[in-house]
This record gives structure tokens, C-alpha cells and sequence, in this order.
């Protein structure tokens, strides 16, 4: 048998340098993987449980499920009893989700969205489950203010993948690291050790179809894609859109590129798609730790004070020297006006 290195063991290793690590943390994450494999189980079932088919369908009982709802509630399960967390948010619940009277309160805030990419659901794409772990005060009920904290406080962020294979991609600060779902033993496996985005990529991912209403950087960058070796960038181009980030992001972490959900001019109360604190802030933090780049266009994503836990951003990210450019031209298009 060759000398594999499972999740747990990577995560005790890890903590065993830290003085401080009491192993709630080592808990907490445990807890999520516990999660992330149960869900992986449904999303694999598909139509066979009746959960897919479509984002909303019936079981054999007659019962409409929405595979968002079954994969937040299962989230929740796993993880309100354990004590490590003083509260939750996720993407699909309006307000935090407190720990249950019974259970002891602990010291960290988990949030996360349970499924991404959900419209690929029944089509049977990559779906995935993305979180964000950030330190709380113990021993009281947090208050709403906060979950509200800037990306640069995550102690740790991770995505699962529920693709050909499932695959857990994690940082706690310190690089970035992927493991496979070995489905036999039920363990996440190390395969993927200290992921690095190449600084230069020839691959952009973005929703064409929202092109009139983006912003002229935007409009500037994707043009000089397009027009490939016959415009200024003097190289071609290809494009990707999966529309489900979490496919987009480790696409990117693999061979790089850059992912844009962009500000666009449809509804001013929306500055973007996608969320702060339950997408945007997680990946910022990963892609970083990648060595890549995560803007607004106009601001490091991970220092966005955020002011609702469902607030929207726009969202750049990628290999770095991409990202830059295209907050280069935010900047030249600002500075114009
Ligand atoms: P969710 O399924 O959690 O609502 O997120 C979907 C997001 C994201 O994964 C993807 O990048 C984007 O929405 C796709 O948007 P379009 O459908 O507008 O292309
Ligand atoms: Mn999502
Ligand atoms: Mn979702």
C-alpha cells in the first residue's frame, strides 16, 4: 500500500504546530467533510432518490424537495451539535443560523453556500459546497454584526467538488492543498499538494450573454480576448463558462485563467451576482493563497467591508498578472472620467 496522506492526518499535523490548537478546529472541519460526503452521496444518487431531474422535484412520497434546502439542512445537522461553532450563515437561509439551545456554543462562525452552481444540478454538471470558517467571540450568542467581517479575517476556506471525481480544495493560510474523495474508504486523500495558478493565462471564463451591460473595462478586456493574435494582446484565447464557480475555480487553480462575474448596469441594487460573504470572500482567500488575484475591479475582495450577510460583489479572479490588468483598466476608465 503506498503511504497516502488522509485529510485528518494533514489536519493534525498541521495543528500539532500550532500552541494554541485545541483540535475544536480539527472537530469543525471534520464535521464539514462529514457534511460534504453525505452530500456528495445525494448529488451521486441524482434522480435515483429523486432529488435531481430539477432544482425542485418530488420524492417517491409525493414530497417537493429542492436539492439547495436537503444540502443546507444537511450542513446544519452536521454541524450544530458539535460545539465548536458560536453560530452559522448560509446562502440559503435569510437570517444566521443559531446553534440550538442544548448544544454548547464554541468559538468559530462557519458560512457557506451548500450549492453552488445549483442550475447544473439537473443536467448533471459540477455542483459544489463552498464555506468560510471565521473566529467568533465564545460563549455568546453572536449578534448579526458579527458575521459581517472583512475576507482578510477567514482562518480558513475550503470548497468540495461534486464532479467526475470529489474533491475537497483547502487553505487555512498557509497554501492550498486538494484531496480526492477516495469512494471506497470514504477518506479525502492529499493529491493535490501546494497548488500554484500560473501568473499568465490564455483562458478567461465569463457569461457573454450579460455583455451589454457590463462596464467598459470589462468591455475592453474581453474584446482584446476576442480579437486574439490580431489585437493588442497579440495571443489567442479561449473561453470557458461552466456557470458554477466552484468548477471555474479549480479549472483555475489547475492551468489558470481568470473568472469575472462582473458589476453590470441590470439592477443597481445587485452590484454583481454572486455573494461576499458566501463566495467571493472563501475563493478570494484560496485563489491568494494560490498566488492568484481577487478584485471587485475597483478593490481587493478581501478587504470589502461587507454591511449584509447576503450582500452581492462583483467578482475578478484568477492569475494574477490578468487580474491586474484588468483592474488596470477600471483604473484608466475611472481615472478618465
Ligand atoms: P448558486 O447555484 O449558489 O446560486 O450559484 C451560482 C453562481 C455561480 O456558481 C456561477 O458562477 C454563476 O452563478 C452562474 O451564473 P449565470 O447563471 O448567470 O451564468
Ligand atoms: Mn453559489
Ligand atoms: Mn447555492
Amino acid at each position: 500500500m503506498t503511504n497516502q496522506v488522509t485529510l485528518t492526518q494533514f489536519i493534525i499535523e498541521q495543528q500539532r504546530g500550532l500552541p494554541e490548537a485545541s483540535g475544536t478546529f480539527t472537530l469543525l472541519l471534520n464535521n464539514i467533510v462529514t457534511a460534504c460526503k453525505q452530500i456528495s452521496h445525494r448529488v451521486n444518487c441524482g434522480a435515483l432518490i429523486g432529488v435531481l431531474g430539477s432544482a425542485e422535484s418530488e420524492n417517491v412520497q409525493g414530497e417537493v424537495q429542492k436539492l439547495d434546502i436537503i444540502t443546507n439542512d444537511i450542513m446544519v445537522r452536521a454541524l450544530d451539535w458539535s460545539g465548536s461553532l458560536g453560530g452559522m450563515a448560509s446562502e440559503e437561509i435569510n437570517d444566521p443560523i443559531q446553534i440550538p439551545k442544548q448544544y454548547p456554543k464554541g468559538k468559530y462562525l462557519v458560512l457557506f453556500d451548500p450549492l453552488d452552481g445549483s442550475s447544473n444540478i439537473d443536467i448533471n454538471l459540477t455542483v459544489g459546497t463552498i464555506f468560510s470558517i471565521l473566529r467568533c467571540r465564545e460563549g455568546v450568542e453572536p449578534e448579526p454584526e458579527d458575521f459581517l467581517r472583512k475576507g482578510s479575517e477567514q482562518v480558513c476556506a475550503g470548497f468540495v467538488l461534486y464532479g467526475p471525481s470529489t474533491m475537497l480544495v483547502l487553505t487555512t493560510g498557509n497554501g492550498v492543498n486538494g484531496f480526492t474523495l477516495d469512494q471506497d474508504v470514504g477518506e479525502f486523500i492529499l493529491t493535490h499538494c501546494n497548488m500554484k495558478i500560473p501568473e499568465d493565462a490564455s483562458e478567461f471564463a465569463i457569461n457573454m450573454s450579460n455583455q451589454r451591460f457590463w462596464e467598459a473595462p470589462i468591455k475592453r478586456y474581453v474584446d482584446e480576448c476576442v480579437a486574439g493574435s490580431d489585437g493588442p494582446r497579440e495571443r489567442d484565447f479561449n473561453m470557458r463558462w461552466v456557470a458554477s464557480l466552484v468548477a471555474e475555480v479549480y479549472r483555475i487553480l489547475n492551468r489558470g485563467g481568470v473568472f469575472m462575474y462582473p458589476f453590470d448596469l441590470r439592477d443597481p441594487a445587485k452590484p454583481g451576482k454572486l455573494r461576499l460573504l458566501y463566495e467571493a470572500n472563501p475563493m478570494a482567500f484560496i485563489i491568494e493563497q494560490a498566488g492568484g488575484a481577487c478584485s471587485t475591479g475597483r478593490e481587493r475582495v478581501l478587504d470589502v467591508k461587507p454591511t449584509s450577510i447576503h450582500q452581492r460583489v462583483p467578482l475578478i479572479l484568477g492569475s494574477k498578472n490578468e487580474v491586474e490588468r484588468i483592474v488596470g483598466y477600471h483604473r484608466d476608465t475611472d481615472g478618465a472620467a
